[in-house]
């Protein structure tokens, strides 16, 4: 007989947490506990996002990330906890909170919030959000917890909001030689191989790195007008050491953190510094991960 595992999902209600959820609830033999701040929500939205869960068959659980006494009742029985919290304020504290309980309730293993490319091979500076990725990983390999990270370049779903795209004039821009190949990968996919994740014996202290698609620059610009029918004028934006020095500028006089680092998300594509170097869908033949003109040709630019 083989006993059902729990996993837990940190973040449920959020545009992956909810993904995460339905899809480990398609493989029919995990027990999924949903964890939500408020069984109770205020938001119309959340509430029927926790309806549809509960119906499927996912058990919420109340649980805040800051507040670590939630914590341990959400995490006890667990088997494997994944996180798809957002980037904010609660990204490393809250995380390390939930990463102390799960270590405290004897959870076997431990997703971050990552879902992005590999931030491992950055530097701290290269990017002010996946900084936080580092520092709640650096930490999760102190714990001793097993960990899986789930790494799978750019949501697709954002491809026209890149800086490459300036779509109000009809513009695409790249930089370098555009021939730097990015890896990309919708929402939907990157929840089916979370849900592989969470049990594949051969993920213990791994990365798994996957993408729907890897294309240039320039094969982008191609497929989008392909998909859409509209032609963009190339725009050569300089090299990446320009880019690197524009970054470092406008860093130095923005307001806001948005301001530049959609440019730092870039440049760790364009310049492959974040660049996946083991691509391993063919671990699950059963996902068939859709490529950015199959995305592009069903509308969604
Ligand atoms: N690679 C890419 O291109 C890309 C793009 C976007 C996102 N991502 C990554 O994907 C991951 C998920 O992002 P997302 O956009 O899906 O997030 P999101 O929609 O902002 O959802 C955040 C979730 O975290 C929950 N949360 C916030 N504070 C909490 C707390 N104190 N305690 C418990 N739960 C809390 C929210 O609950 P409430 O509903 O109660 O607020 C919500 O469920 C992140 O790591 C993000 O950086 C990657």
């Amino acid at each position: 007989m083989t006993t059902k595992l729990t996993v837990l999902v940190a973040g449920a209600t959020g545009m992956l947490g909810t993904k995460i959820v339905s899809a480990l609830l398609d493989k029919g033999n995990i027990d999924v506990r949903a964890m939500v701040r408020s069984l109770d929500d205020s938001k119309e939205e959340n509430r029927q996002k926790k309806g549809a869960m509960k119906t499927k068959g996912a058990t919420l659980i109340a649980g805040d990330l800051m507040q670590p006494e939630t914590l341990l009742p959400a995490c006890a029985g667990v088997d494997v906890v994944v996180s798809a919290i957002g980037n904010n304020e609660v990204t490393v504290p809250g995380q390390k909170n939930l990463i102390d309980a799960a270590k405290q309730q004897g959870v076997k293993r431990f997703i971050p919030s990552d879902y992005s490319v590999d931030y491992r091979k950055l530097d701290y500076g290269d990017n002010d959000n996946l900084d936080k990725r580092k520092e709640v990983f650096e930490y999760l390999q102190q714990s001793g917890l097993e960990y899986t990270l789930v790494l799978n370049g750019a949501f697709m779903e954002f491809i026209t909001y890149m800086p490459l795209f300036d779509l109000k004039n009809q513009i695409f821009q790249y930089w370098g030689d555009g021939e730097m190949p990015l890896d990309l990968t919708t929402t939907d996919d990157t929840a089916k191989y979370v849900a592989e994740a969470v049990s594949d014996p051969d993920l213990a202290n791994m990365a798994l790195e996957v993408a729907g698609d890897t294309l240039t620059s320039k094969q982008l610009k191609a497929i989008y007008e392909g998909a859409t029918g509209s032609k963009l004028t190339e725009k050569s934006l300089g090299s990446i050491a320009e880019m690197q020095a524009w970054i470092t500028a406008k860093k130095a006089s923005a307001k806001t953190l948005n301001e530049y680092v959609f440019h730092q998300y870039m440049y760790a594509m364009v310049s492959g510094k974040g660049k996946l170097d083991t691509i391993g869908n063919d671990r699950y033949p059963h996902i068939k991960p859709i490529t950015v003109k199959q995305f592009l040709s069903k509308g969604n630019s």
